[in-house]
């Protein structure tokens, strides 16, 4: 066995060993493959997650651009969000609570006082199904379907989920995010929570990669990183990207790191399911390969992992602080307690949408 071949063996194996029974059904932990050429995508139905994704860099040499773990059991024991469909409400809520109707909703205090992503499991922790795989062919896709119960993690009402992936021509990745309300009005706001590192996964900081954010305001937080509920201009401080500037060249200015949600510029809410360019990261200077990110939410959490200290990813390689960063599109945080934001509630019947779209190229010029 060469080298090389072993960790995705031991992926496998791993992985797969543990079952589990969701709603009667006996279903196993995964990993599904999508191959177009020499572009391929790993998921796993625990969380939704993405798992891995490789494309050639400019030498032709397969880098996988996409931080995770090796095993099943450093799934179970992530903390940090790696890659999974982050919901029913992603990001933070302040005092996990919420009213609707006169109603208060008490949600898992999962960090702090707060509640994060969903609660203790959220949709990250819980195994989905899979509804359909075509693992190759002209554009191999995968649906991840999941059934949230009224009640779970304190929200109220049943929800049908489901996430597909999908690799299109020439190094696209597509993630669509579809949610129904089954029987009562409920806050839905999902996203992915990938790691992305373009000098690939196990290649340090992302601190001198060039980042271009399509937003000229922002959401100032507190202490616990929860919006203020002001809306700010980026313009002269260190949360402009507006024009293509070092993740690293102002971080030392929001210690320990951005964890910030940006305010799409071209969002248009009566054009919804539009995906709009949200951001763009320069060709690193060791792979060659950039990436764009479109988003079909009014914003999203740009996140340069902060809290990653220590983390034993795949190959054994340690994840540090800003060894990545996410590009997570979704509702505005806190939303919930917000009424003059964006609402998050959908009602019975209703179905929402969320789109992603991360679109690689390779330059040789870099
Ligand atoms: C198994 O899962 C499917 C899809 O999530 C669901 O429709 C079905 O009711 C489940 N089966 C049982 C026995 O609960
Ligand atoms: C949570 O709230 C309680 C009661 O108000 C308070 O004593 C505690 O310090 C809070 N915890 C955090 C982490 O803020
Ligand atoms: C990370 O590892 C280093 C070296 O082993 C250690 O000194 C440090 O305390 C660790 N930090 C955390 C937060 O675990």
């Amino acid at each position: 066995m060469s080298k090389s071949s072993f960790p995705f063996l031991c992926l496998i194996i791993t992985l797969s060993v543990t079952g589990g029974i969701v709603n009667g059904n006996e279903t196993k932990v995964n990993i599904y493959e999508l191959k177009r050429g020499d572009f391929s995508f790993k998921a796993t139905n625990y969380g939704a997650r993405m798992v891995s994704l490789i494309l050639p860099d400019k030498n032709g040499k397969p880098v996988d651009v996409v931080l995770g773990f090796d095993s099943l059991k450093a799934y179970l024991n992530d903390a940090q969000y790696f890659g999974p469909v982050s919901g029913r409400v992603a990001n933070r809520i302040k005092n996990a609570q919420f009213t609707l109707n006169g109603v208060v909703y008490h949600l898992d205090k999962n960090i702090g006082n707060n509640s994060i992503h969903g609660g203790f499991k959220g949709f990250s922790k819980v195994i989905w199904t899979v509804q359909k795989y075509v693992k190759d062919g002209p554009n191999p896709f995968i649906v991840f379907h999941y059934n949230s119960y009224d009640g779970e993690g304190g929200y109220p009402g049943s929800l049908s989920v489901t996430a597909t992936y999908t690799l299109l021509q020439s190094y696209k990745l597509s993630l669509t995010m579809r949610a129904k309300a089954l029987n009562k009005v409920t806050p839905v706001s999902l996203t992915t929570h990938s790691y992305w590192n373009l000098g690939g996964h196990n290649s340090g900081n992302i601190l001198s990669d060039e980042v271009q954010i399509f937003a000229t305001r922002y959401l100032p937080t507190d202490n616990q990183i929860i919006p203020t509920g002001k809306i700010a201009p980026v313009r002269g401080t260190p949360y402009d990207f507006l024009k293509f500037r070092q993740v690293g060249s102002r971080i030392a200015n929001v210690k320990p790191g951005y964890d910030t949600y940006y305010i799409f510029d071209a969002y248009n809410a009566k054009k919804k399911n539009a995906l709009i360019l949200a951001a763009i990261v320069k060709n690193n200077k060791k792979t060659g390969i950039g990436m764009k990110v479109f988003s079909s939410a009014p914003g999203m959490q740009f996140y340069t992992a902060n809290y990653v200290i220590n983390i034993t990813g795949k190959g054994g390689y340690v994840y540090q602080p800003h060894c990545a960063y996410t590009f997570e599109g979704m509702g505005y945080p806190d939303a919930v307690n917000r009424p003059y934001f964006p609402s998050v509630f959908i009602n019975p019947g209703q179905v929402y949408a969320q789109d992603m779209l991360y679109e690689f190229q390779v330059s040789k010029k870099y």
